[in-house]
């Protein structure tokens, strides 16, 4: 008996010291951790400015709210109307109407992709000594080789291509949905690095991302730093999700919003599982977490921009301001929120500061870090939310300089103002109240420090102003590179690629600098 004891106390005694070594060990790794921080930039799909608990109680997202309030929440942080031209603020710090991707994303078979001649953000964090990872959605041209991740400094890739699939088969369709025949065939596109990634047929990618990413976390090493990029799949259409995510929703009777909230509690959640593996593998107290939506949330699949005025895809605010912020045990001070103008071509800059290394001369993007710490004077006072090339005697765009945003053109539709679909809501026709016909040629100014909602339309009121922002617009204007939107082209079709999307059907265009 007693010896039984006496073993079981030695090993309860070895466990101790077990413990004890382990935690030596832990302290020593993170003690020789480098000085040079992981960056871990994280980009959700279509969410919404009401889609995130901070600025909507009735989502839960625990986890991204204690990254938020323990870091600094970013209140003004602008993106793209639509992915494509997003990504390509992030990875390049330019604004899409200087790179030639302003109008739109890159379509299924659209021969077309982000000109080699800029460079990418790994590519430079790779000269810093950088190990280099993506793991979700790509959406910056697949045709060619040379426009795919792992040809753009990125180490390895994990994900996918394009700019929407199936959640569970990783499937789509290589037409665009409005000419999609009703029996039109779906095709894989999932890659691991260059290979077509086939075994995850039924796993959910918000799941298969989480774990792809928690596991490559516990192969890398804390002493090499780290650029893990993770934009995910979440919570872009079509609205799919395990029902243990949607069921924390009964009390949401419409089953579009419903569903989306539960697709975005899942989103929360395999961050939340990043978040723990970034700790346990030593890398978290020397890392700068960021996190930022891509476009607006879209009304019409469950998303939510309430009270901002629009949609994805639309120059108001509801289609352009987004949830986003920074967490980092490295920050000075934290759980604050600044109102301070943010733009997506900044996160190049910033990230590249933080990394003790300086952006290309020439981009459009601003190094905030200083910012983001809570320190001098804020340094971005003017934006250009976007300019469209679609015909060169009209302009369609929008600028925003101070306090004050001018849009000239169409804002975009819908560009109404849509609460929270409580019943069946996602009908849009009864919201035909708010609604206005995106009238071409219209000009609006709104100041938007005091008219956040964009409902008092200044333009008669205060012409000067009109004129000084429309002079700078068209400015800007003159700088433009034209867009590169070529026509589809049958030779990407993926029945003649072994059925799965695949590059090697286009000339890429630009020469690569590096
Ligand atoms: C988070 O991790 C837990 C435990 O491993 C797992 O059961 C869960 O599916 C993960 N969640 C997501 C969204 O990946
Ligand atoms: C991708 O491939 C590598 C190398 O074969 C493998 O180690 C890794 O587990 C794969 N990743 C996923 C998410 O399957
Ligand atoms: C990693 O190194 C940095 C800089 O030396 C230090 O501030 C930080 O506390 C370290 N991280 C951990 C987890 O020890
Ligand atoms: C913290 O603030 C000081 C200036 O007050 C600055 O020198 C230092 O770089 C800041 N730390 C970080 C991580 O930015
Ligand atoms: C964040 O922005 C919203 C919308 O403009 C505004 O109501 C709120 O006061 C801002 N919060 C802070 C702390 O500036
Ligand atoms: C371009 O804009 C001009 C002036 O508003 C208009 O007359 C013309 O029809 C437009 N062209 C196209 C192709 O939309
Ligand atoms: C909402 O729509 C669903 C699916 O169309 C329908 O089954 C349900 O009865 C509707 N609920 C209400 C309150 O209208
Ligand atoms: C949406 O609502 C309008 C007006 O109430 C109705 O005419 C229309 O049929 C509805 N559409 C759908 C898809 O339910
Ligand atoms: C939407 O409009 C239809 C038709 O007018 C109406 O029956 C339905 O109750 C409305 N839904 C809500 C949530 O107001
Ligand atoms: C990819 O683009 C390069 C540069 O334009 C070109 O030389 C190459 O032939 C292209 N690859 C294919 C398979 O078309
Ligand atoms: C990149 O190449 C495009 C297409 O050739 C060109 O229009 C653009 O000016 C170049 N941009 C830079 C920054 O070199």
């Amino acid at each position: 008996m007693s010896h039984i004891r006496g073993n079981t106390m030695v090993n309860v005694g070895q466990n101790i010291l077990s413990f004890y070594i382990l935690l030596t060990l832990t302290q020593n790794i993170q003690g020789q951790n480098t000085s040079t921080p992981h960056i871990v930039l994280i980009v959700a799909d279509d969410l919404g400015w009401n889609d995130v608990s901070w600025n909507n109680p009735d989502i839960k997202t625990p986890n991204l709210e204690r990254l938020a309030l323990g870091g600094v929440i970013l209140n003004q942080s602008y993106v793209q109307p639509v992915c494509t031209p997003s990504r390509t603020a992030f990875m390049t710090g330019y604004f899409p109407y200087h790179v030639g991707r302003q109008n739109t994303y890159i379509h299924h078979l659209q021969p077309s992709g982000v000109f080699l001649n800029y460079t990418y953000l790994p590519e430079k964090l790779k000269q810093l000594g950088y190990s280099t990872h993506v793991v979700g959605k790509w959406h910056l041209g697949y045709c060619n080789w040379s426009y795919t991740p792992t040809f753009r400094g990125f180490d390895s890739f994990f994900g996918y291509y394009l700019g929407s699939e199936d959640y569970y088969t990783h499937e789509t369709h290589p037409s665009e949905f409005k000419n999609r025949g009703l029996n039109e065939q779906l095709f894989l596109d999932f890659r691991n690095n260059t290979k077509p990634a086939k075994g995850y047929d039924g796993i959910y990618s918000t799941q298969v991302f989480s774990k792809a990413t928690t596991e490559l976390i516990s192969r890398l090493s804390p002493r090499v730093p780290t650029f893990l990029y993770l934009p995910f799949q979440a919570v872009h259409s079509p609205l799919e999700v395990p029902q243990k995510y949607q069921d924390m929703y009964n009390n949401i009777k419409d089953v579009n919003r419903r569903k989306y909230s539960g697709m975005v509690t899942a989103l929360d959640e395999a961050i939340g599982n990043i978040t723990i593996a970034l700790k346990k593998f030593g890398f978290y107290g020397n890392s700068i977490i960021a996190f930022t939506t891509d476009n607006g949330g879209q009304v019409y699949a469950g998303g939510n921009n309430w009270p901002l005025r629009g949609n994805k895809d639309t120059l108001w605010e509801g289609g352009t301001r987004g949830p986003a912020f920074v967490h980092s045990p490295l920050l000075n001070r934290t759980g604050f929120v600044t109102d301070n103008l943010f733009h997506a071509v900044d996160w190049l800059p910033t990230l590249l500061h933080v990394a003790h290394g300086q952006a290309d001369p020439g981009i459009d993007g601003i190094d905030q870090w200083n910012m983001i710490n809570g320190y001098g004077t804020p340094p971005r006072n003017e934006f250009i939310y976007n300019i469209y090339d679609t015909n060169t005697s009209r302009t369609r765009g929008a600028i925003r300089v101070g306090d004050y945003k001018l849009i000239i053109g169409s804002g975009g539709s819908p560009s109404g103002w849509f609460p929270p679909p409580t019943v069946n809501c996602t009908n849009l026709s009864n919201y035909t109240i708010y609604q206005q016909n995106p009238l071409e040629d219209q000009i609006y100014l709104f100041n938007i420090r005091n008219d956040p909602t964009e409902h008092h339309n200044l333009v008669t009121s205060s012409p000067h102003i009109v004129d000084k922002l429309r002079r700078r617009l068209l400015q800007h204007k003159a700088t433009m590179i034209p867009a590169d939107d070529p026509p589809d082209d049958p030779k990407g079709n993926p029945k003649l690629w072994n059925n799965i999307f695949s590059p090697g059907w286009c000339k890429a265009k630009g020469i690569k600098r590096f």
